[in-house]
């Protein structure tokens, strides 16, 4: 019946998560009367499946780093590598901080930070307005008083000086890359940059250079094959000891710089 154990898997995480079936419904009564509402949930289900959705956006429902957020075809789902990003400005900076998560999607990356540094100031800004209404969501489920939400296309908002760090998984992805196929659930804003996947990095360099204060850092999150390109890009904007986070399997993620005083 199940074409792979990852697709049955996933069938009996739905059943769990969704129709609240515990496991004597699963495993032991195989004579269960299904109502018509758990029936139609079924079938939307494998309709979903057949059209290759991702579960998360099936559940509507994304771990990441401590938390479950809620997802929807308005955001990118949540990455487990972005979680390093989360995990180093957690364990390297002030809990006092006043940090932007610039292109916050659902918020993951500054809810999970905030809720980690009740006492810093952290904003959370996108230019989809669906986007934002995702994050306020997640804002509001997870109690995260100290996320602050701004409608901005990129950093044109912001003051001089006005952020101690800035962080982003900003669209990284080139618009030639076969890997968009696997990946048509997702909004395309949210994945894809011109200029090789490095058009909307440039722009995020650039722009803060004058929005963090000196001294200030900057952590962007980047493809694999996308680190000495990016170095080079901070190296030229006025930032210095630019370092290169990788993940368990030594795959380069995220390019941090701090701006020269
Ligand atoms: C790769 S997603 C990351 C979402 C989330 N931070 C995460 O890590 O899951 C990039 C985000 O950048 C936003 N974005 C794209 N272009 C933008 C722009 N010009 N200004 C601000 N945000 C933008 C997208 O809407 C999307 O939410």
């Amino acid at each position: 019946m199940f074409y792979s154990d990852e697709a049955k898997n996933e069938f009996i995480y739905y059943l769990k998560e969704s129709l609240g079936f515990n496991y004597n419904d699963i495993y032991l009564n195989s004579e269960r009367f299904l109502t018509e509402q758990e029936e139609n949930l079924i079938k939307d289900f494998k309709k979903k499946k057949e059209e290759g959705m991702p579960l998360d956006y099936i559940l509507n429902s994304s771990k990441f780093y401590e938390n479950d957020f809620y997802i929807d075809d308005r955001v990118l789902i949540p990455r487990p590598e972005t979680e390093i990003l989360v995990e180093y400005v957690n364990n390297h900076f002030s809990s006092t901080l006043k940090l932007l998560d610039v292109g916050t999607g659902s918020g993951c990356i500054g809810i999970s930070i905030a809720l980690k540094n009740l006492s810093a100031t952290v904003y959370g800004s996108d230019n989809s307005i669906g986007a934002l209404e995702v994050a306020s969501i997640n804002k509001r489920n997870l109690n995260a008083d100290n996320f602050l939400l701004i409608h901005a296309n990129w950093l044109s908002c912001f003051g001089n000086k006005s952020f101690d760090l800035i962080v982003s998984n900003p669209p990284y992805i080139d618009e030639n890359d076969e890997h968009l196929n696997d990946l048509k659930h997702e909004p395309y804003s949210a994945l894809v940059s011109k200029d090789h996947g490095l058009g909307d990095i440039k722009k995020i360099v650039s722009q803060s250079t004058s929005i963090l204060r000196e001294g200030g850092v900057l952590m962007i999150e980047h493809g694999h094959d996308q680190e000495s390109e990016v170095k080079n890009i901070f190296s030229t904007s006025n930032f210095s000891n630019i370092l290169c986070l990788k993940d368990l399997s030594s795959i380069p993620r995220i390019t941090i710089g701090t701006l020269k005083i």
